[in-house]
């Protein structure tokens, strides 16, 4: 029971670092003697000291029990192996939610505590951990960034009316709802023809992430998106980069030369294949993961969400659904390419929150 209720303060502690720690994954620590909590530390953000090391250093006592989200480091990265403080310190048994599937880790922080006389425990709430950390382990165990596939719809599951205005189709609360979900993302994801119809920021709202980096990633199969257009994602490039991908049917343009759209001001253009759908976005999704790109907020248009669907390529879908029903052929729909009845898309979490005005939805695959 003690170790149940420690854990699960680490596992809280680690969500501290939302949004901050990609590619690395949220990790908490907390170091307990005869029933006291000594110190406690998170993984703050990316390239920063570990949980685990972070709460070790402020203190000195030794046979401690020290709870963490994750199976401790055991190799030189950004900073030194977290198995060597541990060691260091003494500590007496040292109990993990998850054991960390990373090949450079899988075990051998475990088996190195192990044979240094400490006693490992490891497994407990496993699954909350794995459930938080969903970006980190689908990189690890998939090998590409984490995809979850963000709309904001009528009740009768539309994108936009029959002028294609999408702007108001969620109320004020969903939409600054949806603004902030961004800030759990590596990126954001869009299509060209909602950059063109839409002109958005694709950025977040809240000051509160002014320090955080977001990618914005635009599918522009024939590099039509020109400076000269004054398009929002053009600028603030510090904060939030923007990734193009193009099809390499069309000549290619040098990343430096400055007489190109694009390329000036972004130094992540990208050529790929084009597969049924538009580009191919296996490969869109390979590049991404080779960049560090963890996890991306598709949000739209419908095409490009289909894609995604057709490619059976998400691992969560988020609906922002406002209580009104627009109606029409010509407004543009959520999912209007489908799957058969006989296999359709299951979650197997889910979890829906109601307000006055509409329903946020999240699923999980
Ligand atoms: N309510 C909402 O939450 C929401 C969110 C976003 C957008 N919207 C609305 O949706 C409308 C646009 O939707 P849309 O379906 O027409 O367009 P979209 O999905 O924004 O963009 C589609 C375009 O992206 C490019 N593309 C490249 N590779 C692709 C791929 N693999 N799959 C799909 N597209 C790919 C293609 O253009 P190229 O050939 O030029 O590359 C394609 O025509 C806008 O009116 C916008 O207001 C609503």
């Amino acid at each position: 029971m003690e170790d149940l209720k420690y854990l699960k303060l680490a596992i809280k502690l680690s969500r501290k670092g939302l949004g901050f720690t990609e590619p690395n994954p949220m990790v908490g620590a907390v170091v307990v003697k005869n029933g006291k909590i000594l110190s406690t530390g998170y993984h703050k953000k990316f390239g920063d000291i570990h949980a685990e090391r972070m709460a070790l250093d402020k203190i000195d006592e030794t046979g401690t029990t020290l709870y963490i989200s994750l199976e401790p480091c055991c190799h030189f990265g950004k900073t030194p192996p977290c198995t060597d403080i541990i060691i260091k310190k003494k500590v007496k048994k040292v109990v993990i939610a998850s054991p960390d599937p990373n090949p450079i880790v899988e075990g051998k922080g475990i088996k190195i505590l192990k044979a240094n006389g400490i006693e490992v425990l490891y497994g407990q709430l496993d699954d909350l951990n794995r459930d938080y950390n969903s970006h980190y382990f689908t990189n690890i165990e998939k090998k590409r960034p984490y995809v979850c596939l963000r709309a904001g719809v009528s009740i009768d599951g539309k994108l936009t009316d029959k002028n294609r205005d999408s702007k108001w189709m969620t109320n004020k609360q969903l939409r600054d709802i949806s603004n902030e979900l961004r800030s759990e993302f590596s990126a954001i994801m869009t299509g060209s023809k909602t950059v063109i119809e839409d002109n958005p920021k694709l950025t977040i709202k809240n000051d509160k992430w002014k320090d955080k980096k977001l990618a914005r990633i635009i599918l522009d199969s024939k590099n039509s998106l020109k400076k000269e257009t004054n398009l929002n994602i053009f600028n603030e490039q510090e904060q939030y980069p923007t990734y193009f991908f193009t099809s390499n049917l069309i000549p290619e343009v040098a990343p430096n030369d400055i007489s190109s759209s694009n390329a000036k001001n972004s130094p992540y253009h990208f050529y790929v294949n084009n597969s049924s759908y538009g580009l191919n976005l296996n490969e869109i999704l390979e590049v991404l993961y080779e960049k560090n790109i963890s996890s991306i907020l598709v949000e739209g248009g419908g095409k490009l969400i289909n894609s995604f669907l057709q490619e059976k390529l998400f691992d969560e879908v988020i609906l922002f659904t406002d209580k009104k029903i627009i109606g029409g052929k010509e407004s543009v729909e959520l999912f209007n390419y489908g799957t058969e009845i006989s296999q359709p898309v299951n979650f197997s979490s889910t979890n829906i929150i109601e307000f006055d005005s509409g329903y946020i939805f999240r699923g999980k695959k």
